[in-house]
Formats: structure tokens, C-alpha cells, sequence
């Protein structure tokens, strides 16, 4: 199918997000028309941002209320676009009749439309890499477009934490053979890795949940429990996600089914980066922060071991790099832009060293 028209319109659900909000200010600096969907427009807290870009003035961008729990929310908006990005989360990923229900009236929209020939549907490198035995990662260390998780397993199953991965590779399914039914449009996934960068919005800085445990490492204390037991980051910069959406509307080098994984293949311990704060920053004067290791003795004991599986895993990026000629900013570039925004655009108030305060901006 054809990729969107430049200067297109663009439907972009999850826009009051840290990655739906990049993709809206990055549509319109390309010159598309942008119909952002939020559940509340009347939410300033969560949509002023998206206000305060030019192209709401001139009515190129355009803000919507709709909550994907509600059938047929995305109706009237979805009309008359070329694009859509789908980014917004789900109120679960455990309840599989849920997330079917969800993407089934999405994609009725879609079809209802008339004009949408794209979607790209965000799903995650947890639907590529989370496994319920650590051993597939040792059997299977290659981390790529066509690798999924053991979907045999009989432990992978929501009550064991497996819900967020089980409900995005099922909706990356259900997107692809809808595209291929209707034979008019076409579905490509994405699949980010953990992202860094700059939030556009002080609210911005409670989810990621990349940006927030950086937040709290500039309050003094962080956590080791992020994501799965001493994985290190696999890490991309917000703004590399972002453009990496709009290159899927754009291409003429994907078709319906496509996956592509966006991370730059940079790695680095939760460790490591609080310790880049005060390397790439040291006028800021950042006095540290203390690790806490939440996990039980089991697994805190079996941590060398866990530490070595991942280290053994390979990243790949050639696919996303070949196909859209993705360039991808470094970790560092991330680490610095997004201190840089919690302090000033999510008002975040950093331990520092005695002696250092942070300037006011008045
Ligand atoms: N951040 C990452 O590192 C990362 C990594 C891999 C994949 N992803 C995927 O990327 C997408 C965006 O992530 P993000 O970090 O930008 O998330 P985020 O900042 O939490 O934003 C997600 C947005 O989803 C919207 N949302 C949630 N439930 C909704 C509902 N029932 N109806 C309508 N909207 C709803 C929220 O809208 P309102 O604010 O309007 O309420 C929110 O702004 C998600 O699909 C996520 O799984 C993210």
C-alpha cells in the first residue's frame, strides 16, 4: 500500500504521552496536518503542552477526547486521515478479551474511514524479548525483528507479569491481519526500546518509566527494579522513536506486517547511568543517589548469573537502520536532555552538593 502524502493528516492516539507527545510536535515541524487524541482535552495538566504548539493556533494541529475504553471513540476523528499512529497504552494488558475488544474497534474506525492507508502500531521490545525462563535467552540470544518470547511456555501468563508482553504481541497480530483483510491499508509495528529524553510536559516525568526513575535518582534514592532483574537499559532517545513513526508513514520500503525494533543498542547498568549524571553534568553539582535492590534474597543471589544472560544477548538495529536509514542519538545525548527537562520543563528539584544551587530562571 501506498505510504501517507507528505503534509498529510495524521491521527495520533496517546498524544498527551512522553512518545505520542514527540510524535505530534515532530509531525508538525515536517509540515503534516495533526488530529491529536487525548481522553480529556479539557485536562490542562496533560494537554497545555500540546496548546502551546504553533500549529494549534492556525488549527493544523487539533485535539480530540477519546477514551479508547468507549467503542467508536475514534469514529469521526480517523475520517479523512491518511495516517494514524496508535501509541496510547490500554487500560490493561491482562485481559486478553480486553485488548481484542480495544483493537477490534480501532481497526473498525480505520476501515470505516475511507481514507487511512497507514497505521503504525506501537507495541514494545517486551514483546520481543520478555521471557518467562531466563534460559531463552541463553537459547535464543539474538534480539531481532523475528525473534518473539516462548509462547509455549505455560508460565507465561499475566499473573506471573507476562500481561504487558502477551497483550502487545497480540495486538501487533491482530493490526497485521486486519491490514491484510482489508487489503487497503496497512499495518507496521514498532517496537521501542526503553526510552530517554526530554518530557515536553511536567507530567511527563511520573511514567516511562525511563524518565521518572531518572527523576528519582535526582531526588537521592532510585531503584534497581525497573525492568526484568539486572537487565541493563536497551536503550533509544524519545525523539529517535518519534521520527522512527513517522518514517514507517512515510516509507515506501514497509508493507502491511513489517516489525521494526527502534533502539540504538546502547546499553548501560541502572548504575551506570545515574553515575552519567554527574560526568556529563558536573556544573550541575548532582550529589548522588542511593541504589535500592528490592528483589528477595533468591534472586538477588542468583545476580552474577542474571548480569552474564543479559551481557550474552546481542541487539540488533540493522533492520530499522536499512530500512528508514535511522541515525540514532547516543545514550549520553539522552541522559543530559532529559535531566535538562526534568529541572526545568517538570520542575524537578536534584540533590546537589553543598555549595551548588540551581539557577532560577527569572
Ligand atoms: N516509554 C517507553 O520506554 C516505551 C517502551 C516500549 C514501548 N512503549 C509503548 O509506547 C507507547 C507510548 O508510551 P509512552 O511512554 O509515551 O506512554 P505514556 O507517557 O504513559 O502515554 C501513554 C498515553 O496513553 C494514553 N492512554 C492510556 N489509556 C488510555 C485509554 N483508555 N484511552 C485513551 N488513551 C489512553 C494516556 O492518555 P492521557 O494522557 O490522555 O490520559 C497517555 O498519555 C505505549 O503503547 C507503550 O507501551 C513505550
Amino acid at each position: 500500500m501506498a505510504p501517507i502524502p507528505k503534509g498529510g493528516t495524521v491521527a495520533v492516539t496517546g498524544s498527551a504521552g512522553f512518545i505520542g507527545g514527540w510524535v505530534v510536535r515532530l509531525l508538525l515541524d515536517k509540515g503534516y496536518r495533526v488530529r491529536a487524541c487525548v481522553r480529556d482535552v479539557d485536562d490542562d495538566k496533560k494537554t497545555a503542552f500540546l496548546k502551546a504548539m504553533p500549529g494549534y493556533a492556525t488549527r493544523r494541529l487539533t485535539l480530540h477526547s477519546a477514551n479508547l475504553d468507549d467503542d467508536g471513540c475514534f469514529d469521526e476523528i480517523f475520517k479523512g486521515c491518511h495516517g494514524v499512529a496508535h501509541l496510547s497504552h490500554v487500560s490493561t494488558y491482562d485481559d486478553e478479551g480486553y485488548v481484542r475488544r480495544v483493537c477490534d474497534h480501532i481497526i473498525k474506525s480505520v476501515n470505516e474511514s475511507a481514507t487511512v492507508n497507514r497505521v503504525v502500531v506501537t507495541s514494545s521490545i517486551a514483546a520481543v524479548i520478555s521471557e518467562q525462563d531466563m534460559q531463552e535467552l541463553v537459547r535464543r540470544p539474538v534480539l531481532y525483528e523475528d525473534r518473539y518470547p516462548d509462547e509455549q511456555n505455560p508460565k507465561r501468563t499475566p499473573e506471573r507479569g507476562q500481561g504487558y508482553s502477551i497483550g502487545k504481541v497480540l495486538a501487533e497480530r491482530i493490526f497485521s491481519d486486519a491490514g491484510e483483510e482489508s487489503g487497503r491499508w496497512d499495518a507496521i509495528t514498532c517496537c521501542p526500546a526503553d526510552n530517554v529524553g526530554p518530557i515536553l510536559s511536567a507530567h511527563q516525568k511520573n511514567f516511562g518509566p525511563w524518565q521518572h526513575n531518572i527523576e528519582t535518582m535526582l531526588l537521592g534514592e532510585y531503584s534497581q527494579n525497573v525492568v526484568g532483574a539486572y537487565r541493563p537499559w536497551f536503550t533509544v532517545d524519545v525523539r529517535d522513536v518519534a521520527e522512527a513513526h513517522i518514517r514507517m508513514l512515510e516509507s515506501d520500503r514497509v508493507g502491511n506486517g513489517e516489525r521494526l525494533i527502534a533502539w540504538s543498542t546502547e546499553t548501560r547498568n541502572v548504575e551506570d547511568i545515574c553515575a552519567s549524571i554527574d560526568r556529563l553534568m558536573p556544573e550541575l553539582g548532582f550529589a548522588g543517589a542511593t541504589l535500592v535492590d528490592p528483589f528477595p534474597e533468591k534472586i538477588q543471589a542468583r545476580e552474577a548469573e542474571l548480569r552474564a544472560i543479559w551481557a550474552g544477548c546481542e541487539l540488533r538495529n540493522d533492520r530499522i537502520v536499512a530500512t528508514l536509514d535511522m541515525d540514532f542519538r547516543t545514550l549520553d545525548e539522552s541522559i543530559r536532555d532529559c535531566v535538562e527537562s526534568l529541572i526545568t520543563v517538570g520542575n524537578v528539584k536534584p540533590v546537589l552538593k553543598p555549595g551548588f544551587e540551581v539557577p532560577s530562571a527569572g
